[in-house]
């Protein structure tokens, strides 16, 4: 074939097929960084470079996968690395180096933990979900709520809390700074579980005072983290039942990953329960990955919904459309979305 003809011959696109194999496969890189923060292996180069060799012995690992293990990692962007195998030094990637240092204020591994223990497994069912409707966690046998079913085992129940605020930390800190405060003096946190929300409210709004409500088995963890953080006089800890109690006045209210977790008549009783308390002018702010209007742009908030299917028996993540349909039932007056970090959002209701 000679040049000429080369070029002549229309230009066909090829597709590319690595989006199926990047995905498909997706679960190898996943289980390959959740092992990797199970082992602590971030905690343990937070002080500096380690060797292969050193990590084998602080790992208690084997020879054969050692290198494959820590250079996948660095392939994925969660190590450094200078040298090659027996003369490789490792260390961690800055964002490994900040968020999954288990002894850092900002350790994210909590949520990481509790997907390596529990939603890796569970999701191995997901097929049984999509067919039976029903969850496929613990819940599974004995037919309780998540939530009483974990906190049944105080291990599992400080597990979940410290990775409830490892996932929504950098979401409280923007919400604390983004969201004006100045009309309000009063907020209650519903289902605020260690309390680390309305803690940020305080640090950065001085002049609010704020309830942390969730069920009793979670108050002790709550109390700890704000004597902790020296916010007693700012903040107080509330046990409760959001549905069965009543829950306090307050000029805010706010529900963080609350509303996914309850179907459509259950999440309507929490809105109506939100607006009764809040005085003309009050706020509801809800923040929760919500997805976008089409259902087609914020992957992570439909993902979020299929776990809640696992997790839950009736929740799943909704839309702005879908939340200012049940705002406008309730008698909120407007709505508004604030885009906080990643795929989650605040949506704000004004009574
Ligand atoms: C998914 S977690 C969200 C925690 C926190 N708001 C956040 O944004 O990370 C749901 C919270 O609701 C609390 N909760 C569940 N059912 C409750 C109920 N009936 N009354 C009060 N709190 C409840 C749980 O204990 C848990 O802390």
């Amino acid at each position: 074939m000679t040049v000429a003809e080369t070029i002549k011959k229309p230009v066909t696109k090829q597709v590319d097929p690595s989006k199926i194999m990047q995905i498909g496969m997706g679960f190898w890189a996943s289980k390959t960084v959740l092992t990797a923060v199970n082992l602590e292996l971030f905690t343990h180069l937070s002080q500096g470079e380690l060797s292969g060799l050193e990590l084998k012995e602080k790992l208690n690992l084997h020879d054969r996968g050692l290198y494959d293990f820590l250079d996948a990692l660095v392939a994925l962007g969660f190590l450094k690395r200078r040298g090659l195998k027996a003369t490789a030094m490792y260390s961690n990637a800055e964002d490994a180096q900040v968020f999954l240092d288990k002894n850092k204020p900002g350790y994210m591994g909590g949520i990481l933990e509790m997907a390596n223990q529990r939603l890796y497994p569970f999701w191995n069912n997901l097929e049984n979900a999509l067919k039976t409707g029903t969850p496929q966690n613990e819940t599974k046998t004995n037919g309780e709520s998540v939530f009483n079913t974990i906190y049944a085992y105080p291990d599992r129940l400080r597990e979940f809390i410290k990775s409830m605020a490892g996932i929504q930390m950098g979401n409280f800190m923007k919400l604390s700074n983004m969201f004006d405060f100045s009309d309000y003096t009063t907020l209650c946190d519903l289902g605020g579980a260690g309390g680390h929300l309305s803690a940020q409210i305080t640090l950065n709004n001085p002049h609010m005072y704020c309830v942390t409500f969730d069920l009793p088995q979670v108050s002790t963890i709550a109390e700890e983290n704000i004597s902790m953080m020296g916010l007693s006089e700012k903040v107080s800890v509330l046990s409760g039942d959001f549905f069965y109690d009543e829950i306090p006045k307050a000029d805010v209210i706010t529900m963080g990953n609350i509303l996914h977790d309850w179907d459509t008549n259950e999440k309507m009783v929490l809105m109506k329960k939100a607006y009764d308390s809040l005085p003309q002018g009050g706020a509801l702010i809800v923040i929760e990955n919500i997805i976008d209007d089409n259902r087609s742009q914020n992957t992570f908030g439909l993902l979020m919904s299929l776990n809640m299917l696992i997790e839950t028996q009736g929740g799943y993540d909704f839309s702005a459309a879908d939340f200012n349909v049940w705002a406008r039932k309730t008698g909120f007056s407007r709505t508004i979305i604030m885009p906080l970090t990643g795929p989650s959002s605040a949506i704000i209701a004004i009574k």
